[in-house]
């Protein structure tokens, strides 16, 4: 399903990249890390099991199927990246624009950007609308603002709030978890042991997904093997350990910043997922016995081709502190061919006979060699096609190589002392 290809790593110079010795050397850290891993009593590998929360969505989805032609999630960071990622990489390219169309269309309302709130009445019905309201702690300016906004006018629309409304928070505590006790809210749990930036593969993910005809028990599957993986001994058959050791060793190595470089329209917002993913789960200031260590890797977004027109020059040229992590794809669609024309003329041959399929592999491969030959350390994590079961292993493949990161730098991977600073500091400007 998913592949981790390293080659190229190995072609470059050993001082701008790593050997497959500084590779093997690092596995006498796997079963330490997995057990520390275990002792941190984080669900997200956990919960992909709970085969009640997936009746529970299934459910609540099949009962409103036709009601609404809107999905509306108000969420932000990791409530709402998972369900932005499932509907790009699941959904059609131009959801928008499709007439025959099964399933709501999904708007994820991840700031508070007022053009966003005023754009989107401008498309949907309220009638026709359902909100689901996401947060974990249930008590995020972002969403509370969006929250109490929408409930008004569904309100003002004489329309049940119950109706169009359903909370996925915390089962336990919270603003939101106890407007829904009090007001009869249909309300999901974002179990306790799941941190937001590690929950796609709950309600948080799976609602918004089940909701647009996505098949949440395929992506369950995926991930379950990947998670097979995750928990291997062997560091062979461990992607996630594998991937975080090169990430690791090359960022002591000087290669800070880790570019996510997919060669599929799809899968762009996976990068955007997984940005958000390294960039809270490993930049702390302080290590787990307290020492100031300032890590990080600098996460960064770019899409093949198109990024080869933009980014590309600075990758292959500029500071040697980078790793391009390409996502790339067997099958991306059926055989587009590209009509042989012009036969006469030398300077389109390189097209004749070939498809927009094999021109976008081998730009990859061209670029990827290019980066090789100017000694820029580069990966290939390889997908055979871009299906519910593949993305539940790429989820859990990211989020699995995260924490072993976090074990690597002896920090806590999962928590964000640094975001819920700005939420505090947010509050109490607005109460000055
Ligand atoms: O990963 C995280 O914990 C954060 O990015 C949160 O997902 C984000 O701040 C939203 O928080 P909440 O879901 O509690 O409203």
């Amino acid at each position: 399903m998913i592949t981790l290809d390293l080659t190229n790593l190995f072609k470059i110079d050993i001082s701008h990249s790593i050997s497959k010795q500084d590779i093997v050397d690092q596995k006498v850290h796997l079963i330490q890390y997995l057990e520390l891993i275990h002792t941190r009593q984080q669900g997200f590998y956990t919960v992909i099991d709970d085969t009640q929360m997936v009746k529970d969505i299934e459910q609540y989805a099949t009962s409103v199927r036709g009601v609404f032609d809107h999905i509306v999630v108000l969420g932000i960071g990791g409530s709402s990246l998972g369900a932005i990622c499932l509907r790009d990489a699941l959904g059609h390219l131009f959801d928008a624009d499709k007439k025959d169309r099964k399933y709501p269309r999904l708007h994820v309302m991840d700031n508070i950007d007022p053009s966003l709130i005023l754009e989107l009445e401008e498309v949907i019905e309220y009638s026709r609308t359902l909100f689901v309201v996401i947060s974990k702690s249930g008590t995020t300016p972002e969403i509370l603002s969006q929250f109490m906004y929408f409930k008004s006018k569904i309100e003002k629309h004489r329309l049940a709030v119950t109706e169009h409304m359903v909370f996925v928070t915390d089962p336990e505590e919270g603003f939101l978890h106890d407007i829904a006790r009090a007001e009869g809210v249909r309300t999901f749990p974002v179990p306790p042991d799941v941190g937001g930036r590690f929950s796609v593969l709950t309600a948080v993910g799976l609602l918004p997904a089940a909701l647009i005809g996505i098949n949440i028990r395929k992506l369950l599957k995926g991930a379950q093997a990947m998670r097979d993986s995750f928990l291997s001994h062997s560091h062979t058959k461990n992607l996630p350990f594998q991937l975080a050791t090169v990430q690791y060793l090359l960022e002591q190595k000087g290669k800070t910043m880790h570019v996510m470089m997919p060669y599929a329209n799809k899968l762009f917002r996976v990068a955007d997922w997984y940005r958000q993913l390294l960039a809270e789960s490993i930049g702390k200031a302080v290590d787990r016995n307290g020492n100031t260590v300032h890590t990080g890797i600098t996460p960064v977004n770019a899409l093949g081709a198109t990024d080869q027109h933009s980014q590309s020059q600075l990758y292959a040229e500029g500071p040697h502190d980078k790793l391009i992590m390409f996502l790339t794809v067997d099958t991306l669609a059926k055989k587009v061919p590209i009509p042989t024309m012009y036969k006469q003329d030398a300077r389109t041959a390189f097209l004749h006979k070939v498809s927009f399929n094999e021109l976008i592999a081998v730009e990859q491969r061209a670029t990827a060699d290019a980066y090789t030959e100017a000694e820029r350390p580069n990966i290939t994590i390889r997908l055979k096609q871009i299906d519910e079961e593949t993305l539940g292993a790429l989820f859990m493949l990211f989020e699995g190589a995260t924490a072993f990161l976090g074990e690597y730098y002896g920090v806590n991977a999962f928590d964000q002392p640094g975001v819920e600073r700005a939420k505090v500091l947010t509050k109490q400007y607005l109460l000055d």
